[in-house]
């Protein structure tokens, strides 16, 4: 009993202590601000932008699914790992093909905040909507 506590005690300072690291711009864990459920944070409307430039012709305009699955419904269930990890080295099974990224380093540099723009469509905290900047 003593011990079980114990464990769960570490297991959440663990908890509190890697989302203090890797989630530093906000109190609550997404990686992204969404305001009015039009504006996004600069990083992660860099991340629209890049997934614009690199991802939306395979992927849809706003990730909703083409040639490509629709990744609103793909990070619901993927791990940000697991995204990196695919991103990088690419990606062949059932549905298709997808390029490895890795020598992409506009691609690299920006996989947390691809991540981001992601994470907030599949969350649905932002639409199939063209977004905006907050100022
Ligand atoms: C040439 C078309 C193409 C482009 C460009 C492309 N993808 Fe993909 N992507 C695919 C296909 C096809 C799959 C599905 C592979 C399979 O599992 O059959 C996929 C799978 C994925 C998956 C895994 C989804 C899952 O449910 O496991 C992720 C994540 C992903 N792509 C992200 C991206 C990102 C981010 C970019 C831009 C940097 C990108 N893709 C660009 C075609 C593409």
């Amino acid at each position: 009993m003593k011990l079980n506590r114990k464990i769960i005690m570490i297991a959440s300072a663990a908890t509190l202590a890697f989302g203090a690291i890797s989630l530093p711009a906000s109190a609550d864990d997404a990686p992204y601000t969404v305001t009015d459920g039009t504006h996004l944070d600069a990083d992660s409307y860099k991340g629209f932008k890049l997934f614009r430039n690199w991802c939306a012709r395979c992927h849809g305009t706003y990730g909703q699914g083409m040639v490509g699955p629709n990744l609103a419904d793909s990070l619901k269930f993927i791990s940000k790992d697991e995204f990196t990890k695919t991103v990088t080295n690419g990606k062949s099974g059932t549905i298709g093909s997808m390029p490895a990224w890795k020598k992409n380093k506009k691609v690299v540099a920006g996989m947390d905040q691809l991540y981001s723009y992601l994470k907030a469509r599949s969350d649905g905290a932002i639409g199939v909507i063209k977004p905006k900047k907050t100022k």
